[in-house]
């Protein structure tokens, strides 16, 4: 790679340099039932205690990132899904005080909050880490939030021309002494922001969006970009592609993440009996439909009602399914790494069994495989 091709001087960060080559991170564990919609003992409370010790946990496991859910109210059914949901910026300033040296995310919902505050918010999170703050941009997905905010649903592309500007005012605030914006949605004069971030030109931001307009904002302004991957045979040709837009239309290196949920069990069997418990005896099917119509009906890519959808998103948010033993699992990510993946988020039932038992048992056997240290 050409050494003018980066998009920054952040090679501390662990989401970006190359300490491990398959990347690993902690997803949803500030928001109540994390990734799983069931009722299974053991998922995500929501109380500050659970939030510190898992991710204290994460951080000695070495796993890279703490990325979080932005969530307003829940889904309803059995469980109210995702109801508790600690507000993501303070969760973020709070983790990096407990934390040594996992990176620590927030998740912004772009259309809540003015990209002036959130410059500087940014910029406080990031002195308090000691430079390991990133932001998760959303253009704007579950419509019954944004109406609690008084804020309309722009349709599908404008979200994204709107975050476009949102993000070059952010960036800019990082960087400039004091600047004029005079975009479309956003008309700002003098804006100035001190202290800068302590990363140049700032903290890392990713970004999730699928659609074609989301995936032209993450080649234009994310550093890593999450996908949905409902069939991994494709992996190869659409982290491809996403990398080479960004390279070719913004001249960017943008790393191609995705998701994934891990149930690790001695045997297959065993995890597979499991996985059919809290999916089947215990799963709450009236909440992951309300999911499904409320946020996935609103993508160009997924059918809301498609049983099998439906079934991969109560089980983990839509993720790539980990579940088997140990050496099953090692395997699967190292196909996906050869496939040009360039890591994955991990959610659990139960999130602090689970980073102990990736401790124990998944990382040796990814560290053998040469994809992590
Ligand atoms: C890893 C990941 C994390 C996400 N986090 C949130 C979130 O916390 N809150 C939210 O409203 N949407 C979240 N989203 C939704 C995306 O930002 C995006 O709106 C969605 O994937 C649809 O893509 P599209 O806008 O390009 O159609 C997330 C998606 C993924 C894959």
């Amino acid at each position: 790679m050409n050494a003018s091709v980066t998009n920054d001087g952040r090679q501390a960060a662990a989401l970006l340099n190359d300490d491990n080559r398959f990347k690993l991170a902690v997803f949803g564990a500030n928001v109540s039932g994390g990734c799983s919609v069931t009722s299974a003992e053991g998922t995500i409370a929501v109380n500050w205690p659970e939030s510190r010790h898992i991710a204290q946990l994460a951080d000695q496991a070495g796993l890279d990132a703490m990325i979080p859910v932005a969530r307003w109210r829940g889904f309803g059914g059995e469980t109210n899904f995702n109801d508790r949901c600690f507000e993501t910026f303070t969760w973020a300033a709070g983790i990096a005080a407990v934390t040594e040296r996992i990176q620590v995310f927030s998740t912004m919902q772009v259309p809540t909050v003015h990209p002036v505050r959130a410059a500087k918010e940014a910029a406080t999170i990031d002195h308090i880490s000691g430079g390991r703050f990133g932001l998760n941009l959303v253009a704007g997905w579950v419509e019954a939030e944004l109406r609690m905010f008084g804020l309309p649903q722009l349709p599908h592309d404008e979200r994204y021309a709107v975050s476009d500007e949102w993000a070059t005012i952010i960036k800019r605030a990082w960087t400039e002494d004091t600047f004029d914006f005079d975009g479309r949605y956003f008309k700002l004069p003098s804006v100035h922001s001190e202290p800068k971030p302590m990363q140049t030109p700032g903290p890392l931001i990713m970004s999730a969006g699928q659609s074609p307009a989301g995936s032209a904002f993450a080649a234009r302004h994310a550093d890593l970009q999450f996908i949905f991957l409902p069939d991994i045979s494709k992996t190869r040709e659409i982290v491809a592609a996403q990398k080479a837009r960004a390279l070719e239309q913004y001249g960017r290196k943008l790393k191609v993440m995705s998701l994934a949920y891990v149930v690790c069990r001695d045997t297959e069997a065993e995890a597979r009996e499991y996985y059919d418990y809290y999916v089947h005896q215990k799963g709450d099917w009236q909440a992951v439909r309300n999911l499904a119509a409320g946020a996935v009906g609103n993508m160009q890519s997924a059918d809301a009602t498609d049983p099998a959808m439906l079934e991969a998103l109560l089980a983990g948010y839509g993720a790539v399914p980990m579940v088997g033993t140990a050496d099953q699992i090692a395997e699967r990510m190292r196909y996906l790494a050869d496939a040009g993946l360039d890591g994955m988020t991990l959610s659990w039932v139960n999130y602090a069994e689970g980073i102990s038992q990736y401790q124990r048992e998944l990382l040796p056997r990814l560290q053998a495989l040469g994809l992590r240290h």
